[in-house]
């Protein structure tokens, strides 16, 4: 094999959170999707990775956050090798990865990682792949890191071929088309005790609901799909909600149920509702951790992040308004993993 030298590459990728939710799993091997999903991506929060091929490495090395992590450099062994044999190339290579949110605590770290490794890893191996394909990619890593290839608004395909090359996202709509806005309120920063893909595979095994989740889905991704096209508000914030609240009921229905809430999750949720009743556009939506996420229309997440703020439990409110698809950065003579 030919063997490339030092070669590196920098690049983001934004974290996203689903509106239709991905939840189930057709293929554990190749982590392929049971339902599709509609996403947005958060130009706030994102993940940077430098890779560098150093044929002096006898053995790959990752860090993340500053600090070497043995569970995240097995979990991204198998891109990485995809990646290489694609190229065929065989030298080892230097990770360097750092988030600028919580890993792990239902903010989509994953997905924004692994968006960003594939993309950085597509330029230091020169490969040039399409989006598809570098979703396709990012998808075998986290299903919804597939999403986050893209800016804006974002659909995956949960596909049918059994190697899963139609199991990739694509781009609906760019940040523009409609410039939603996103307050975050953090109440946990921990790690979450369940993962999602241990979650989505009890859920499978167990729930005696898991079937009527999946034929569900297709009627969903219809009205959010047609929602965000006409910049319905309403019609997005009903789907949205019932999305959220569905993949959440249908976790908590597996044996032993799935608790991702809090209690100050829950009262989140009640604080969105009354202020939409009260005029303001905003609704929620909540992934396998405790945050929870208001969506709102431009002009209102000023009020939404105050009363979130007001809420007892929540440590902190991010902000964020819709950010671009991954893509490699000019590369620096040093690991620059400052502001995006
Ligand atoms: O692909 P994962 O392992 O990050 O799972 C994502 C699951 C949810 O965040 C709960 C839903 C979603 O569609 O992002």
């Amino acid at each position: 094999m030919e063997r490339k030298r030092n070669q590196s590459a920098h690049a983001v990728a934004h974290a996203n959170f689903a509106l239709v939710k991905y939840w189930g799993k057709r293929d554990v091997a190749l982590n392929l999707p049971d339902v599709g999903s509609i996403s947005i991506t958060l130009e706030a929060l994102w993940t940077k990775t430098r890779v560098t091929l150093d044929a002096t490495l006898a053995d790959d090395v990752f860090e993340l956050d500053g600090r070497a992590d043995a569970d995240a450099a097995r979990r991204v062994n198998g891109t990485l090798e995809r990646m290489r044999k694609m190229a065929g190339v065989a030298t080892r290579a230097r990770i360097v990865s750092r988030n600028n949110f919580p890993t792990g605590a239902g903010l989509a770290s994953s997905a924004s990682g692994f968006a960003a490794l594939v993309t950085a890893l597509d330029c230091a191996l020169d490969l040039g792949l399409a989006p598809e394909r570098l979703s396709e990619l990012a998808r075998i890593g986290s299903g919804s890191a597939a999403r986050s290839i893209y800016g804006g608004f974002a659909e995956m395909h949960k596909g049918t071929r059994p190697d899963g090359s139609d199991s990739v996202a694509y781009a609906l709509h760019e940040p523009d088309f409609w410039p939603l806005e996103v307050a975050i309120a953090v109440s946990d920063r921990r790690r979450k005790s369940v993962g999602s893909t241990e979650g989505m595979l009890r859920t499978a095994r167990t729930s005696p609901f898991y079937r009527a989740w999946v034929e569900n889905q297709a009627a969903d991704l219809d009205l959010a799909r047609c929602a965000i096209a006409q910049r319905d508000f309403e019609a997005l914030a009903d789907v949205s909600e019932a999305s959220a609240l569905a993949m959440h009921g249908l976790a908590m229905s597996a044996r032993p149920g799935l608790l991702y809430f809090n209690a100050t999750t829950m009262e989140c949720l009640h604080r969105i509702r009354a202020l939409r009743e009260s005029g303001i556009g905003v609704f929620f939506t909540v992934d396998a951790g405790p945050q929870v996420k208001a969506v709102c229309l431009p002009g209102h997440a000023d009020k939404v992040a105050d009363a979130l703020a007001d809420v007892a439990g929540v440590g902190d409110v991010l902000r964020s308004g819709l950010g671009r698809g991954a893509h490699c950065l000019p590369s620096g003579p040093a690991p620059d993993l400052g502001p995006a």
